[in-house]
């Protein structure tokens, strides 16, 4: 049975015994464990049900221990760093040579970030190393942005999962890389294109790739519901082709009326980009409960947050 503790203390004793836990950040729980032990990163891959070529993100408590695990800081790296940390953005850099292959999957870079959660930043202090953690969710299902997500994931596994309440931003941080010192965005995220942009001027775009993926949060299909899940822009259109089904709508901020509509997620009633990337993902886990035939899903405006909710129903979307 997985359980939900508050004490920092005990977690971090569990991840000094060489243990994996879930902890909070501000964006989804990670599934965390000594990122500079072998045995740790096994058992997280296999928990997780990860394939070994999709690489983790390494949590440092403070900007100052970057060097400890990358080799290489290009510029505007350090400026991101310094705008964005502790937050949602993690760096893709050259790694030091201590850092396992199993944490990179064997490529010579390095995915880090510092996490702008007090829980997850008071237990890092008490750790003399830092954590690993993929998102707390089985391999492509929805990330977990509360603890009881987790526990419902790995019911019958005996993970502690470290209480933090739920994330408040609550989707995954905003990967950036550089290719030969200049600025790849390789996974949309928490931190809008638009903000990086402001920062360090245009951002070269990656994130749609098949085959080998820089980043598998990449990967076509990700962050799927079991119920079929469909993206629309015209959403009484798409009530209408489905009226022998029950449906499940999660729109932005208008509620729709129809009597095929089961259950219905408004994401933010006043129209607010950063509330709606907040309860996004818990909607959705929520639907996915009732035994839906299907869920609609409103497209967003494709333009700050809105374009990485767009990207994250898009992948959940995909069969
Ligand atoms: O917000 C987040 O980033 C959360 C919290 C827990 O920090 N973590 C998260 O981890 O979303 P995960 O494992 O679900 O996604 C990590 C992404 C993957 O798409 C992975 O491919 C990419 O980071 N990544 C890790 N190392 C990389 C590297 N060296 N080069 C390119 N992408 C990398
Ligand atoms: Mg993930």
């Amino acid at each position: 049975m997985a359980f939900i503790s508050s004490s920092i203390l005990d977690i971090a004793e569990i991840l000094k015994q060489s243990d994996i836990a879930a902890i909070p950040t501000e964006t989804v729980y990670g599934l965390a464990g000594n990122a500079y032990d072998q045995v740790v990163l096994k058992k997280i891959f296999e928990l997780k049900q990860r394939p070994f070529f999709n690489p983790l993100i390494v949590h440092i408590k403070s900007a100052t221990d970057l060097d400890l695990v990358a080799a290489h800081i290009p510029p505007q790296a350090q400026l991101l760093a310094n705008t964005f940390w502790p937050g949602p953005l993690t760096l893709v850099l050259k790694k030091q040579t201590h850092i396992l292959d199993l944490v990179t999957a064997g490529k010579d870079t390095v995915a880090v970030r510092v996490p702008n959660h007090p829980v997850a930043l008071e237990l890092l202090q008490q750790l003399d190393f830092p954590l690993a953690a993929p998102s707390a969710n089985p391999f492509s299902s929805i990330s977990p942005t509360k603890a009881t997500h987790v526990a419902n994931y790995f019911e019958h596994t005996p993970l502690p999962i470290l209480e933090g309440g739920e994330c408040s931003n609550g989707i995954e941080s905003t990967i950036i890389g550089f290719e030969n010192d200049v600025a790849v965005l390789y996974r949309m995220g928490s931190i809008p294109i638009e903000a990086i942009e402001k920062v360090i001027g245009p951002l070269k775009i990656k994130t749609q790739c098949e085959a080998t993926p820089a980043a598998p949060g990449m990967l076509s299909k990700h962050y799927a519901p079991k119920t079929t899940t469909i993206q629309s822009d015209t959403i009484l259109e798409s009530i209408h082709a489905n009226t022998t089904k029950r449906i499940g709508l999660l729109s932005f901020k208008n509620r729709f009326e129809h009597e095929s509509i089961v259950a219905q997620k408004v994401l933010s009633a006043k129209g607010d980009l950063a509330e709606a990337a907040a309860c996004l993902y818990d909607a959705l886990h929520e639907l996915d409960q009732l035994q839906l035939d299907i869920i609609i899903a409103e497209r967003f405006p494709e333009q700050h947050l809105g374009r990485t909710i767009n990207d994250r129903l898009a992948r959940a979307t995909k069969k």
